[in-house]
């Protein structure tokens, strides 16, 4: 009888934790999660003005179209005055909208219309550096005992030449710039007109979160660190080895007491709102990026690993190196810790030119395919806006079209240094940024219904038959399909939560995963190539189930293999 109870009692133990699995961080539920964000860069997506440049009403007049997408969540670029050197990332008056954009009355209108329509908003914050035109740094020049002298990182001339700083944006590379008014040095990580933010400063930091205050009692619901990685500097300045400008990462990221600031951001702004933050880059490893978004951390939410998206070069990339880098990170955060899933963004080219294949007749497929993989990632996909027209790389080949400091500082410095500006205009058409700042797509009026005047950027000829207009009538269309995608997200859980695996891994055109959750499981298989390709798996999948396909022909379902035409990309439900 006692044997029996026991035997009972086991049983009903076990039942309950099958029920109730012991929870793991990864798992417990936030809505920050469960977002599908859309990234809106503001300056190319609608001109509601005829100025030629995007604006706040734009988005606002837009809003039905963005709900209709199935996302839940819009982070903005920089939206803050800014003499735009480099498009708002350099900013002037962090608590003011650029004129370009509109107004704070233009802003509290898109918020307000956002949230009744179920709309979260990110906004980006930029403050590992400001423009040199923000009051901050134009007292910080004036003088060595200016009260705001110390708000940046100054080496006096009379100490030589500072440690070589490599700059991402400058004509010459070099971050330190001369200021004849103090005879010193600035530091700029990103262009002369970008000066980094002493984080070093406890008055610095104030400011900051005062500025984080602002926003969040306005009812945003989350921030964006941009390049935030490199906010905390080692301010001896020791010299770097030669050539590290290789992998500045590892010099510039996570640097001095980078924790130690993020923790106290967390206790003076973050843990008081319920917005959520991610961090532009995760450092160099494993390791930096649970440092960054443990939750016992108190720290950020998630952050952006780049070594997914900075894969593709101008040649291409290799689809098994795409398989493993998504594997090992998805495999380093199962169990702690919340990564984004991105694959573009604006500062890169177009999704569907870098990791698929523009060309006719792929076009249509290969961007189905990566919305595809986008979307069935565990992480939070951040999905570029444009990106769910198919919208491709405009090609520039002359540097009079660019807009890019970055691409056009780079000219520079090529011209400058004997360099082979030929090459490196052919690279640009491929990789610069601009590619995807051209403006959206929604119809085929003049400029692609962006604007009534002349476009900031030159309009991708190909809007007339690529736009949202066009796409909205055909049912078999990248927008459509983009659509049915957010759904299976929105409604199934195992896309959020679910583990991840990867399958028939040394498979060089397909990339083939199961997620699994509460005993269901699927399979996602796309296939990266133009040849009609087989994948082979570990179980048998003949009575699936098809919630997805990209393509009108069905997948050939072997027992232990599935075979996918060009670009196929289906999603099966397997059998219990
Ligand atoms: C980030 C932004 C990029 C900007 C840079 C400097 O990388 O995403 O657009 O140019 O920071 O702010």
């Amino acid at each position: 009888m006692k044997k029996i109870a026991l035997a009972i009692a086991l049983l009903l133990h076990m039942h309950t934790f099958a029920q109730n699995p012991p929870t793991i961080e990864a798992e417990q539920p936030k809505w920050w999660k469960e977002a599908i964000v859309y990234q809106i860069y503001p300056r190319s997506f609608k001109d509601s003005d005829g100025d030629g440049i995007g604006d706040l009403k734009g988005i606002i007049s837009e809003l039905d179209y963005i709900k209709s997408l199935g996302v839940n969540t819009i982070w903005l670029n920089p939206i803050y005055t800014s003499p735009n050197d480099d498009n708002g990332y350099d900013v002037s008056d962090y608590t003011n909208i650029m004129k370009d954009f509109g107004t704070m009355a233009d802003f509290d209108m898109l918020l307000k219309a956002m949230h009744q329509k179920g709309l979260k908003l990110v906004m980006d914050l930029v403050v590992n550096h400001s423009s040199d035109e923000h009051k901050w740094f134009q007292e910080s020049k004036k003088s060595r005992t200016n009260p705001y002298r110390d708000y940046y990182h100054w080496w006096p001339a009379e100490n030589g030449k500072p440690p070589y700083r490599y700059s991402l944006f400058d004509i010459n590379h070099d971050a330190w710039k001369y200021d004849s008014t103090t005879n010193s040095y600035y530091l700029h990580y990103f262009s002369a007109k970008q000066p980094d933010l002493k984080w070093e400063n406890k008055q610095l930091r104030q400011e900051v979160y005062n500025i984080m205050h602002f926003w969040a009692q306005k009812g945003i619901d989350g921030f964006r660190l941009d390049a935030f990685q490199f906010a905390a500097k080692d301010t001896t300045y020791p010299a770097f080895p030669k050539g590290y400008e290789k992998n500045f990462v590892q010099y510039y990221g996570m640097q001095g007491n980078l924790h130690g600031y993020l923790q106290e951001m967390y206790y003076e702004v973050l843990s008081k709102y319920n917005v959520m933050s991610v961090a532009e880059g995760a450092g160099n490893t494993f390791e930096d990026a649970h440092n960054l978004v443990d939750a016992d951390r108190k720290e950020l939410n998630m952050a952006y690993a780049f070594e997914a998206v900075d894969l593709a070069t101008h040649k291409g990339y290799r689809l098994t190196d795409l398989k493993n880098v998504f594997a090992k990170w998805d495999s380093a955060f199962a169990e702690k810790g919340w990564l984004s899933i991105f694959l573009a963004s604006h500062d890169c080219a177009r999704l569907v030119s870098r990791y698929g294949n523009d060309k006719e007749p792929f076009r249509k497929a290969s961007s189905k395919l990566l919305s595809t993989l986008l979307l069935t990632l565990r992480g939070t996909p951040y999905y570029y806006n444009g990106d769910e027209l198919g919208m491709k790389n405009i090609r520039f080949s002359s540097i009079d079209s660019y807009r890019d400091v970055q691409t056009i500082n780079g000219f520079v410095y090529e011209k400058n240094n004997g360099g082979n500006v030929q090459a490196y205009l052919d690279q640009k058409a491929e990789t610069s940024r601009d590619n995807a700042r051209t403006p959206f797509q929604w119809n085929a009026n003049a400029n692609a219904g962006f604007t009534t005047g002349t476009p900031w950027i030159a309009v991708n000829p190909d809007y007339k038959q690529w736009n949202r207009a066009a796409q909205e009538a055909d049912a078999t269309s990248t927008l459509h399909y983009f659509r049915k995608l957010t759904a299976l997200r929105q409604q199934n859980p195992l896309l959020v939560y679910g583990k991840f695996t990867l399958v028939d891994k040394s498979n060089s055109n397909v990339f083939a995963y199961t997620r699994e959750w509460k005993g269901e499981k699927w399979l996602i298989a796309l296939n990266f190539s133009e040849q009609v390709s087989n994948c082979l798996l570990p179980f048998a999948v003949t009575n699936s189930q098809v919630l997805l396909n990209n393509l009108p022909t069905e997948p050939r379902l072997g027992t232990h293999s599935i075979n996918l035409d060009a670009y196929q990309a289906v999603i099966l439900k397997l059998p219990r």
